[in-house]
């Protein structure tokens, strides 16, 4: 389990973002809430780099992300370093996010899936094991994909 959960939605994605949160309360994890709080319009990108910094910067965190369709906040988060954000859609996405992929942050649609379905892929992701092997390969590829491509800010 990771040592830590941040969570971040725009307006699409408060009500989802308010029952995934409620949800880890259940289970015992109090996530740290990036925003947005109200339903007042907000850009994604905001939000998107709240959460997807918080897991750049540490390997024990992980994040969710939570937008109307769930693309832009995937296009945000995959910006960052080290950071495999998964948009997902039904649990064996999820599960895979993490066996395969071993996604950092899962990324929900607001306007896609219901609060129930969220929080069973949320659930089926945290409870998934990263499985390694082959799949550290291809992890090690993308990872090298992003060194090579990575331009110095100038
Ligand atoms: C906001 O209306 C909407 O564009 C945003 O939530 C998200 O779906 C973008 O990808």
């Amino acid at each position: 389990m990771a040592s830590s959960i941040v969570i971040g939605s725009d307006h699409g994605g408060l009500a989802l973002k308010d029952a995934v949160r409620n949800f880890l309360r259940e289970r015992g994890v109090e996530a740290r809430d990036f925003g947005t709080n109200n339903e007042e319009s907000v850009d994604y990108p905001d939000f998107g780099e709240k959460v997807a910094r918080a897991v750049s910067g540490d390997a024990e965190t992980l994040g969710i992300l939570i937008c109307g369709t769930g693309i832009g906040m995937s296009i945000v988060a995959n910006k960052f370093p080290g950071v495999r954000a998964a948009l997902v859609t039904d649990e064996f996405m999820a599960r895979m996010a993490k066996e395969h992929n071993n996604a950092n942050i899962i990324v929900l649609g607001g306007r896609v899936v219901t609060p129930a379905q969220a929080c069973a892929m949320v659930a089926a992701w945290l409870d998934a094991t990263y499985e390694g092997g082959r799949h550290q390969q291809r992890l090690d590829k993308i990872a090298r994909i992003e060194r090579e491509v990575a331009v110095p800010r100038s």
